[in-house]
């Protein structure tokens, strides 16, 4: 492991609430935004940071959640994070977190898990912002018209220039911080944020440009508008490719079967099943793309039931192998090269049984004939070359 210096930077990101509004079935920092929880994502930012301590206030019977979502996040930075008890209410939670930080720490960030779409440039500049004596936190400007109320009655509009929507990290001088909460216990008195708190000791707050992204997490429909921000981001994923070929002489008795087809009158092709050189191509090439070994292994001479199967016996049980590895096929391109069949006039029917067999995805055949050269020329058999994409689902 690497030695990291002390910082003297720490962040508390507190995650002890119980998420009522959002009703997600689990505390709120469990609630999974993808395949990772709310809190994962909070620290992903966090570590994509620059280096400081990390103290995760978890809600009690949570520690070894947030322990393991801590460390998937930390990666080498390990020895920076820890995960304390939490309290009845966010003021309390925090006070838990101060109390985790190390000597050496001079500067404080208190960051909700909640924000979890939060990029680790905020992070960085609310650290960066931060002085002696002044503390500082992301705002965004508030975009609706404001109007002061009473009842059923509109009594006064706002100037909303003069307001701003305050948002997490927020980041103080440690020692201010520390009085500023002593001084609210002793007062018995309940902020909404870190800075109100600080402020009410009679310290000041700046403040620097928030994120759309740093929206909190409260409820259901701010799920959704974070599950929608990650899965527009992934953007397209690239496509695994396989080839596969396959080689079978003309020889034995009955009518051939290519391409899924029987061709009544054509000289069969010899082979462990109906000798179908295309379908066995295309299996090759879909379990080659996946990198799930080869129709050798999942259909060889060791599987008697594969005996004089067809095409769409073979594909479909290729596309349950693929299905079951969490493989989707995209798209499938084969050409054989061969004398006989005379194959054009039945190319739309071969294909419509291949794609058929593979859950309807796009199955092209082409053939070709080389000049009276090679085995094939010389007519003693197939040779096929088929290309497959898939896309991991
Ligand atoms: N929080 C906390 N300890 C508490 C209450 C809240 O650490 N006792 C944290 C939450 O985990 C969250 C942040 O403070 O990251 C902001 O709180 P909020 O969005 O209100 O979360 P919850 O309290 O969990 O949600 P709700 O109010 O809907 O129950
Ligand atoms: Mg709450």
């Amino acid at each position: 492991m690497s030695i990291l210096p002390v910082p003297d930077t720490a962040i508390i990101v507190v995650a002890a609430g119980s998420g009522t509004r959002l009703a997600g079935g689990a505390p709120k920092a469990f609630v999974g935004i993808d395949a990772r929880s709310i809190l994962r994502h909070a620290l992903d930012g966090v570590f994509a940071a620059a280096p400081m301590q990390v103290v995760v206030v978890a809600p009690a019977g949570f520690e070894g959640e947030a322990e393991s979502d801590l460390r998937a996040a930390a990666g080498e930075r390990a020895a920076l994070g820890r995960v304390v008890t939490g309290g009845a209410t966010r003021q309390e939670s925090v006070v838990a977190g101060l109390a985790a930080l190390w000597g050496d720490v001079t500067r404080v960030l208190v960051h909700d898990a909640a924000r979890a779409l939060t990029p680790s440039e905020v992070i960085d500049a609310v650290a960066a912002a931060v002085d002696d004596s002044e503390g500082a936190i992301p705002t965004l400007p508030v975009v609706d018209t404001l109007k002061r109320v009473d009842e059923g009655a509109i009594v006064g509009a706002v100037d909303r220039s003069e307001l701003a929507a305050a948002q997490t990290p927020q980041g103080f001088p440690r020692a201010l911080l520390e009085s500023a909460y002593a001084e609210a216990r002793t007062a018995g008195a309940e902020y909404t944020d870190d800075a109100a708190l600080f402020a009410a000791s009679g310290h000041r707050v700046r403040r620097l440009d928030g994120s759309e992204l740093g929206f909190k997490i409260t409820t259901p429909a701010d799920l959704d508008r974070a599950r929608h921000l990650l899965a527009a981001s992934v953007g397209p994923v690239a496509p695994r490719i396989g080839i596969g070929t396959d080689v079978h002489a003309f020889g034995g008795q009955g009518n051939l079967w290519l391409a899924g087809l029987e061709w009544p009158g054509e000289q069969p092709l010899s082979g462990h099943s109906d000798g179908d050189a295309v379908a066995h191509a295309i299996v090759d090439a879909l379990l080659g793309a996946a990198g799930l070994g080869d129709i050798g292994e999942h259909f060889g001479t060791s599987h008697p039931e594969y005996a004089g199967a067809h095409a769409p016996v073979f594909l479909a049980r290729t596309r349950e192998i693929l299905a079951e590895a969490g493989f989707a096929i995209g798209n499938v391109s084969v050409q054989f090269q061969g004398n006989r069949p005379r194959f054009s006039a039945r190319r739309a029917e071969a294909e419509s049984v291949l794609s058929a067999a593979l859950g309807g995805v796009p199955v092209s055949v082409t053939a070709t004939t080389t000049d009276g050269l090679g085995f094939t020329g010389r007519g003693e058999g197939i040779a096929v070359t088929a290309i497959a994409a898939v896309l991991s689902v």
